[in-house]
């Protein structure tokens, strides 16, 4: 039977979960059967995290609880915080992260045989820490102290108050909160699939989700925020997106933030997302960003449909997630880290339910090196090292 490559497992069905779906052809996303065009006006992400955790939206008093967990574990050990104050300013911030998570298995409690205790408790640690390691090293390379997390406010007030010192307005906090829902999970995505190909050889939370966040850096994943950030820095101006889609088009270049594999009609969360960016702002008052991604999305679709009529490159969750952050003061370069803050309720539970029913995965590649031969000693071997 002749082989079948598939280069990027395009179809390729490579395990099953409850978790999240992914509808590409009608464009519809749900969290354990819950649509997020529900969960994104409705639900915190806290609820979200508790949804996709422990199976089911929390009650009043399970959500206190998990809040409460939360609030109590986001502080970081003291060796990680001077770490980081002896990081080059420069650092890019999602090295600083990846690293930073890694390090953190160095201070999680461990039991007689050497593993990591309960891997819920370590999957709350991640998603209580990383916007604390975020916030942190955002101060740090600034030159300011960082500043301490506050237990009583929301993961997205947190993370907003930990940036500045200032308890953020509740329109800001509602922007970054939404953004988290909508970034939660989305099944067997590249990041995603690395914590499973990781946590299946029985490695424990922290080298999965340390695995997951090298996958998310690049700019075909959760990179393209940032790529689609510095796309309306350079557009500049809302009449200049047209100008700025064919140029970049002619050079054979892609717009970052439009198209996904999946989807095949506009992604779910860029309307909510649009929608954010839009209220942003008018809070804030003098913002350009959303009048240029606006601009810039209705140019993408008018040349891409001349070049060709039948495409379906529409703008993804990245797309709208520039000016949102931007409306944030959030600088460019931590948009792929504020992505793995919401991504990391999906990146633990994936874990989890990978360990509950493991098989190790594995796939297969062809061959097509050359063929077995005879081990030539290093006196025979050509200049350039060749057989003969
Ligand atoms: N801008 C312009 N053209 C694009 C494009 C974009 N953002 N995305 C895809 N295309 C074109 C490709 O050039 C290709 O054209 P061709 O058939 O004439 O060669 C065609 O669409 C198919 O591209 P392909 O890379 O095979 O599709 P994919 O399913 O692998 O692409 C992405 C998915 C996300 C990798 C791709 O859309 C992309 O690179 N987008 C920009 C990065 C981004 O926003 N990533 C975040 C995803 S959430």
């Amino acid at each position: 039977m002749p082989t079948v490559v598939d280069r990027g497992l395009e179809g390729v069905v490579v395990g099953s979960t409850q978790l999240s779906n992914v509808e590409g052809v009608v464009g519809r996303l749900t969290y354990r059967g819950y649509d997020i065009d529900d969960l994104a006006p409705n639900a915190t992400f806290e609820e979200v995290v508790h949804l996709l955790l422990y199976g089911h939206l929390p009650n009043r008093h399970e959500l206190e609880v998990l809040k409460r967990e939360l609030g109590a574990r986001r502080s970081l050990p003291e060796p990680l915080i001077n770490a980081m104050q002896n990081v080059p300013k420069t650092a890019w911030p999602m090295d600083v992260l990846r690293t930073i998570v890694s390090g953190l298995a160095l201070f999680s409690p461990v039991n007689a045989h050497g593993e990591h205790l309960s891997d819920v408790h370590s999957a709350i640690e991640l998603v209580a820490k990383l916007p604390t390691i975020v916030a942190a090293w955002d101060r740090i390379r600034r030159g300011l102290n960082p500043v301490d997390p506050r237990a009583d406010l929301s993961q997205a007030g947190n993370f907003l108050y930990m940036r500045s010192g200032k308890v953020p307005h509740v329109i800001e906090e509602d922007a970054l909160d939404t953004y988290f829902v909508l970034l939660a999970d989305h099944s067997y995505n590249a990041s995603t699939f690395a914590a499973r190909v990781t946590a299946s050889t029985r490695a424990d939370v922290y080298a999965s989700i340390t695995a997951a966040l090298a996958a998310l850096q690049g700019d075909l994943h959760g990179g393209a925020a940032s790529a689609a950030y510095h796309t309306l820095t350079e557009v500049k101006s809302a009449e200049r997106g047209e100008q700025y889609v064919r140029d970049t088009l002619n050079r054979g270049d892609r717009i970052m933030g439009m198209g996904h594999r999946e989807y095949k009609v506009r992604d779910p969360r860029a309307r909510h997302l649009e929608a954010m960016a839009k209220k942003l702002s008018a809070h804030v008052g003098n913002s350009k960003w959303y009048d240029i991604a606006r601009s810039l999305e209705d140019a993408s679709r008018k040349v891409l449909q001349e070049k060709k009529p039948d495409n379906t490159i529409y703008a993804n969750v990245d797309f709208y997630t520039a000016p949102v952050l931007a409306d944030l003061d959030i600088p460019g370069d931590e948009f792929t880290c504020l992505f793995a803050c919401g991504r990391i309720a999906g990146w633990t539970s994936h874990v989890l339910e990978q360990l509950a029913d493991n098989r190790l995965i594995r796939p297969q590649a062809t061959y097509d090196g050359p063929p077995a031969g005879p081990y030539v000693p290093i006196d025979k071997r050509a200049a350039n090292g060749a057989r003969s």
